[in-house]
């Protein structure tokens, strides 16, 4: 999507965006209110020590792209400082992924997209105890991931699958049971993501979440999100512009698609001001 085209898109999210003092569902209050609490810092200072080390790294490494980008003429290598500035999410963006897996409480995550192995980290972190598969097309970033994820867990590390996402899933997902979390960041067509979804929803628990990333990357991704947003019966879509979140849930009995800005973006919109939607 042309830069021009993401300013409307956002111009639009701001314009649609309600504040969690908005919100009178219970759980959509307290899903709303997890994602953006701060957890302290000090359980990430390895992991982003390290990503201090990779944003100055000079390293190059084979540039494998089986996603959206492959038809273009990419260099055959790229740098590592590079990747870390501009493909794998930020801080902020995994402290938030934290907190989702945290609120879900899930045993079973999926996570399409690898890279550098920063958001399998963070998810992991949020629920050491859960059985965390991700997958990545380059191995050499998946070997990098996979060293990182030993330095940062002693025991249960996540478990990285190599390969691309449409040749690897139809050999994982037969063997789980119930998927509860799946974020899926790699590979931003419409075709594969809308495959990739439909592919995943056999799986899914009956209390499941489904994390997009970068929803307004281009429009083929708007378009995967709105399919994704027509999954299923019964949910809760969140629309917070870089990731778009789809809740399935036994006691939601009737869809609602909310789009949710900070509270500090429209300050006139908190407590006593704002009117709740029932
Ligand atoms: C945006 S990056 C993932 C960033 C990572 N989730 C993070 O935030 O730390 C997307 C990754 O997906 C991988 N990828 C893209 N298309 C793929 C495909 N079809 N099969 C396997 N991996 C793919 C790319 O190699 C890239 O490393």
């Amino acid at each position: 999507m042309k830069f021009t085209s993401q300013i409307i898109q956002y111009v639009r999210y701001y314009l649609r965006g309600e504040t969690i003092y908005r919100i009178h569902s219970p759980i959509g209050f307290s899903l709303i209110e997890s994602i953006f609490r701060r957890p302290g810092n000090s359980k990430f200072s390895d992991l982003e020590s390290m990503r201090q080390e990779l944003l100055i790294s000079k390293e190059e490494i084979a540039n494998i792209d089986l996603g959206a980008g492959k038809s273009k003429r990419n260099s055959a290598t790229v740098r590592v400082e590079r990747l870390a500035k501009t493909s794998i999410s930020n801080i902020s963006q995994c402290q938030q992924l934290y907190n989702l897996c945290q609120w879900q409480d899930p045993r079973t995550v999926l996570e399409l997209g690898t890279s550098l192995g920063f958001s399998s980290s963070y998810l992991q972190l949020a629920q050491p105890n859960a059985r965390l598969l991700t997958i990545e097309g380059n191995p050499h970033l998946a070997d990098r991931a996979e060293s990182m994820h030993r330095k940062i867990f002693k025991d249960h590390l996540p478990e990285i699958y190599r390969g691309d996402f449409s040749e690897v899933l139809p050999q994982l997902l037969p063997t789980i049971d119930n998927l509860d979390l799946v974020f899926i960041d790699g590979n931003h067509t419409f075709e594969a993501t809308s495959h990739y979804l439909e592919s995943i929803k056999p799986v899914l628990s009956v209390k499941s979440m489904l994390i997009l990333h970068d929803i307004y990357w281009s429009t083929e991704m708007t378009k995967a999100w709105e399919f994704a947003k027509q999954m299923g019966s019964n949910k809760m879509t969140i629309d917070l512009f870089h990731m778009g979140i789809v809740l399935f849930h036994p006691d939601i009995y009737k869809t609602e698609h909310l789009t949710i800005v900070p509270y500090w973006m429209k300050p006139w919109k908190i407590g006593l001001f704002a009117r709740s939607v029932h």
